[in-house]
């Protein structure tokens, strides 16, 4: 069964040690897509876990409420903190972090599982078409509902076509405004169906948070220049992510899907920096 994807993610990089509360506050708040990673030096996703477990256990959420999606990330990536044998060919490398994410996440299964990022910045390699096809093992398997990859250009994702593989089912990227908001990408995606996940919206633009024009809107709408932000995302197909540590802040992002963009305003916010 192919799951509903919600309209908003929850990231949970960085966290730490707030990683389990924040996430069971988040669920409480109402997000039900949480973004993780078997990546240790970024992610906490046995933190992760624990957070799912004591909202499961509070009567908050269960497990089928919930989008879960996490990544596979190359040895290139990782601290030494692995959840693989690094000396174990890609497969199994992936075969491995699937099982210790299922593990930390107390599931059976994730509904998507994203590629961290491509093993070089130039080009999608035979390393990635290895990995691609593990990932599309476990999904055969049962163990992922939904594919990705991150981090990825045009580049990488035509060559990725070219190469003849399945198609992912998610893009997600940091989003820059002054790239037309990753527009290259994001037509790519929109003629096949892929859906866009984008991050960073708000640390990677200052510029575009500081502008008069989003302020303009922002009063307008009796909202923040970051709700205006993410109901742009929203608005041109993007599925966001936020990963806010401020309980405010998570009302506020879920809130801006009720924001009244004019088509006018949505297309002098894509324009406005690139
Ligand atoms: N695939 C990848 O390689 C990759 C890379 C980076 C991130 N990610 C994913 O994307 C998630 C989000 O990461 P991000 O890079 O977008 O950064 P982020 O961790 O979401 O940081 C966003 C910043 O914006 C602030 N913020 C959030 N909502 C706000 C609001 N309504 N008003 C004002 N400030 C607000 C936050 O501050 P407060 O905490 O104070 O609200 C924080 O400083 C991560 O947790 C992770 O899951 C993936």
């Amino acid at each position: 069964m192919r799951p509903a994807v919600p309209d908003f993610l929850y990231g949970t990089a960085w966290k730490e040690d707030r990683t389990p509360a924040l996430t069971e506050l988040a669920l409480r708040t109402g997000f039900r897509g949480i973004d993780t990673a078997n990546q240790r030096r970024h992610y906490f996703e046995a933190g992760v876990g624990q957070g799912l477990a004591a909202a499961y256990r509070a009567g908050v959420v269960t497990r089928d409420d919930l989008f879960l999606q996490t990544k596979f990330t190359y040895r290139g990536g990782q601290d030494h903190r692995l959840p693989y044998d690094p000396s174990a060919d890609l497969s199994t490398q992936v075969a491995q972090s699937m099982a210790s994410s299922l593990e930390h996440l107390g599931t059976d299964h994730v509904d998507s599982y994203v590629l961290h990022g491509p093993a070089s910045g130039h080009g999608w390699t035979d390393d990635d078409a290895e990995v691609w096809e593990a990932m599309v093992k476990e999904r055969a398997a049962g163990r992922a509902r939904l594919l990705g990859v991150s981090n990825v250009s045009l580049r990488h994702l035509a060559q990725m076509a070219a190469a003849g593989g399945e198609a992912p089912a998610f893009v997600q990227n940091r989003c820059f405004a002054r790239l037309g908001w990753d527009r290259a990408v994001r037509a790519f995606c929109g003629e096949r169906s892929i859906v866009y996940q984008g991050f960073s919206l708000l640390t990677a633009n200052p510029e575009v948070l500081h502008h008069p024009l989003v302020a303009r809107i922002a009063a307008r709408v009796t909202a923040t220049p970051a709700q205006v932000v993410f109901r742009f995302a929203r608005a041109v197909g993007m599925l966001p992510l936020t990963g806010t540590s401020d309980p405010e802040h998570m009302k506020q992002d879920l809130a801006s899907r009720d924001l009244a963009l004019s088509g006018e305003e949505v297309r002098a916010i894509e324009s406005l920096a690139g």
